[in-house]
């Protein structure tokens, strides 16, 4: 099984994970064919990857990190939450503490914390998948620095709502393809603010939520908002926030912007660790989050190209590839598996679209 994305498919190719709406029906069940009507389909609703199993990736196992009815429960609530929230109802805040439980519960289950998210989501439902996705991260985040119990639970409460401040801004500024205006980006940035008003107001929410809320746009050298806060005045919890915030905005399809792959973006975060980042967040972060992730398209420093086929825990850019193309790009009748971890001559150069 590999992910691909949508433009790159071809007729004949087999889905090899079923794709739901986010109301829970399926658009297209997994072993489907798929033919030019299905991938008009897909592109109708704004899917832009998928998983599919062809020969060169025959066998190759992605882990499902996280049980995909809890991410889709969680992502229906993040909906109904954001979408019905006003002056006159208020948040669920009890909701969504079960809700979070149950993902703290299936993180738990799995025994290598190493997290890739493989949700195949439509641009659309960008804000939700994104809320439900930054929990997760700051929730495994949270597991790696020693949180449990009730801490873990609001960093998981506060992460999940960590834009709720966002039902108040405009949606034409919200969802302006463009290049925001001085005043959009002004306007943009209250979200914090308002995000912390909201979430005072919901019984059962606790400081560490409205502080995630407020502070996750802050930036260890002041250069974040909305109070140009500095290090440790920064809640510890928001600036986990922060990581896992921007790591899954910049490893998602935008409107406006393709994503970054994600060994990119570890090393985008950790390059600004000390300038925007806690440093010893960045380090738990980047021990349990995929460099290349099981099915990433690869060269080596050979030319030969291939599919990360396991991850190495303990060695992330060495993990076993399986050798499909040699270095002309000529198929080969075998493929070959290669531990990089001992063979150390080879090395991955490049992430590439098959
Ligand atoms: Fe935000």
């Amino acid at each position: 099984m590999r992910r691909i994305n949508l433009d790159q498919i071809q007729a004949g190719s087999v889905l090899a994970k079923t794709i739901m709406t986010l109301d829970g029906t399926v658009l297209l069940s997994c072993g489907t064919e798929l033919n030019d009507e299905y991938i008009k389909r897909l592109q109708f609703n704004g899917i832009t990857q998928i998983f599919i199993e062809d020969e060169i990736s025959r066998g190759i196992h992605v882990p499902e990190f996280i049980r995909e009815e809890i991410v889709t429960e969680a992502k229906q609530l993040v909906r109904e939450t954001m979408v019905n929230t006003s002056i006159t109802t208020s948040i669920d805040g009890k909701k969504v503490m079960e809700v979070v439980d149950k993902i703290i519960e299936s993180i738990l289950v799995n025994e290598d914390i190493i997290v890739t998210l493989s949700d195949i989501r439509s641009v659309d439902d960008y804000t939700f998948s994104h809320s439900v996705n930054v929990c997760i991260y700051s929730l495994v985040i949270g597991i790696g620095l020693g949180y449990e119990g009730d801490k873990l639970r609001e960093l998981g409460v506060g992460s999940m709502l960590h834009d709720i401040g966002k039902i108040r801004i405009p949606q034409q500024i919200l969802k302006k393809p463009g290049r925001l205006t001085p005043d959009e980006f002004e306007e943009i940035k209250k979200h914090t603010l308002y995000g912390y008003e909201i979430l005072k107001g919901v019984e059962g929410i606790s400081m560490a939520a409205l502080f995630i809320a407020l502070g996750h746009h802050e930036r260890s050298d002041g250069s974040g908002y909305p109070h140009h806060l500095r290090k440790d005045n920064i809640h510890k919890a928001a600036r986990v926030v922060a990581i896992s915030d921007v790591y899954d905005a910049l490893t998602s399809d935008r409107v406006y912007r393709k994503k970054l792959m994600h060994h990119e973006v570890v090393d985008y975060i950790t390059s600004l660790a000390s300038h925007h980042f806690d440093q010893e967040i960045v380090d738990t972060f980047i021990r349990y989050v995929a460099y290349y992730p099981v099915g990433t398209a690869i060269i080596l420093n050979n030319g030969e190209k291939g599919l990360v086929s396991k991850y190495n825990k303990y060695f992330p850019t060495r993990p076993v590839v399986r050798i499909v193309m040699d270095e002309e790009g000529k198929m080969l009748p075998r493929h070959k598996e290669i531990n990089l971890n001992e063979k150390l001559e080879y090395r991955i150069v490049k992430v590439w679209d098959i």
